[in-house]
């Protein structure tokens, strides 16, 4: 059967849209665009290009990629998939039924938007960072700040319900209370909550939240708003709270396990801290890994394991802060076996004078 010139006409359009580079600049990307990892397609930029959507080198293993939305400078704002990398035959592919698919070089879909046969007609990136699928009125029918990854940035809403993932780190707003949680789940282990706070006891006892939405405000201020309160509670102040300029604001749950408040100037790539929820990072569950002791050296948190002195006084009852409680004469931390190199990143920096200990859950090698 020989197809007629009309199917010709749809067959031919459909192969041309398979072979469509995302467009640049905000322009919308229409069905069967697709992205791929090296030079072959262009990144797909907002209209001022503040924000752009390419591949880039996975952070944990280079020879792979991820599809991520990115601020101008570098620092990424969501990943496709929570950052799931593809080879370089991979591909991000907004499908002709308006499915937006990570899809790796054997072809196999690791990731969807489910939004196939919704109506979705097109992909825009636009200035606030936002990746939407949208109908041909313009409705949105997905867009990415409903699914966070692991970062809140300026006009982006997260609401109790939303999950910001880092490893086995997870970040959550209590639906009825408001508090801020961060939980360590690896699966087949029980999760541990170490941090839970609330940010104003007065203002939310005896009522039972709707639904609290964290949120960093354009004015510098990490803040909770929920309908049932009459204005938002103050969970920080940005330390360079009124500096201006051309910046992006944003909070991370960082692979370290500490959720934290940042500002980025605009192409610099960098983040400077303003604020971080666990003051004491040694607090953080599993931060020096399977039964590693946590300590300062004077400014910032090093990780060791016992020495056999406290594993020894360890197995005699002490705890480890007892024995080495007192500050480490020169900053030193004293009593601590070598720090163990491992994936632990991006410290941050702390003012903390004392040396503390803190035994953590487990240390691989001793016992
Ligand atoms: C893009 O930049 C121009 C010039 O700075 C500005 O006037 C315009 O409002 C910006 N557009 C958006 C969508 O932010
Ligand atoms: C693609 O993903 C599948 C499923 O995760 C995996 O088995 C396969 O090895 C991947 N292929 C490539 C080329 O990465
Ligand atoms: C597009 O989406 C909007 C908002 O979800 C909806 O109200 C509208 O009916 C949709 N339009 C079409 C043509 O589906
Ligand atoms: C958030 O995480 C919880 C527990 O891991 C899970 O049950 C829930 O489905 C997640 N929510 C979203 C929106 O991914
Ligand atoms: C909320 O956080 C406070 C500490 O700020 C804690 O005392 C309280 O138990 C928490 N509430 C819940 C329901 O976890
Ligand atoms: C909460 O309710 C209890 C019992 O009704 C009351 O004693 C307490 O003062 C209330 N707390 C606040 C902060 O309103
Ligand atoms: C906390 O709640 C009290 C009582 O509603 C309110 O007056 C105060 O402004 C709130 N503080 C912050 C920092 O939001
Ligand atoms: C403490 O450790 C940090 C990070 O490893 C290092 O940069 C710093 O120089 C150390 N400080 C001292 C006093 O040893």
């Amino acid at each position: 059967m020989r197809p007629s010139r009309g199917d010709l006409g749809v067959l031919c359009r459909g192969f041309l849209l398979l072979l469509l580079p995302f467009p640049s600049h905000g322009k919308d990307m229409p069905l069967g665009s697709t992205l791929t990892p090296g030079g072959n397609s262009a990144a797909w930029a907002s209209p001022n290009s503040t924000f752009s959507l390419a591949f880039a080198p996975s952070p944990t293993s280079p020879s792979l990629f991820v599809a991520s939305v990115t601020y101008a400078g570098g620092i990424s704002i969501w990943s496709a998939g929570a950052g799931a990398p593809v080879d370089s035959g991979g591909s991000l592919l907004l499908s002709s039924t308006g499915d937006l698919q990570l899809v790796n070089g054997s072809g196999v879909v690791l990731w969807s938007s489910g939004t196939a046969g919704r109506g979705v007609s097109a992909a825009a990136l636009q200035e606030s960072g936002i990746l939407v699928l949208k109908n041909s009125t313009g409705g949105a029918v997905w867009q990415s700040f409903d699914h966070p990854t692991d970062t809140v940035v300026m006009s982006q809403n997260f609401a109790s319900g939303m999950n910001l993932t880092s490893g086995s780190y997870v970040f959550t707003v209590d639906r009825a209370t408001g508090n801020l949680t961060l939980r360590w789940a690896n699966a087949g282990s029980a999760t541990v909550t170490y941090f839970n706070k609330d940010y104003n006891s007065t203002f939310t006892a005896n009522r039972t939240l709707s639904s609290p939405t964290l949120t960093m405000q354009t004015n510098d201020i990490v803040s909770l708003t929920d309908g049932t309160l009459n204005a938002p509670v103050v969970v920080a102040y940005s330390s360079n709270y009124g500096e201006s300029g051309d910046m992006l604001r944003f909070v991370r749950l960082d692979s370290d396990g500490n959720f934290r408040a940042y500002s980025a100037g605009r192409g610099s790539g960098t983040a400077t801290e303003q604020w971080s929820a666990v003051a004491d990072q040694c607090e953080v569950f599993g931060y020096c890994g399977n039964m590693g002791v946590c300590g300062y050296n004077g400014t910032s948190p090093v990780c060791g394991c016992p020495s056999h002195q406290q594993t020894e006084q360890r197995q005699q009852g002490a705890t480890v802060s007892d024995a080495v409680a007192e500050e480490a004469p020169g900053g030193g931390a004293r009593g601590l076996d070598p720090p163990i190199p491992g994936p632990v990143e991006d410290r941050g920096s702390f003012e903390k004078r004392n040396v503390f200990f803190h035994l953590k859950k487990n240390c691989g090698m001793i016992n």
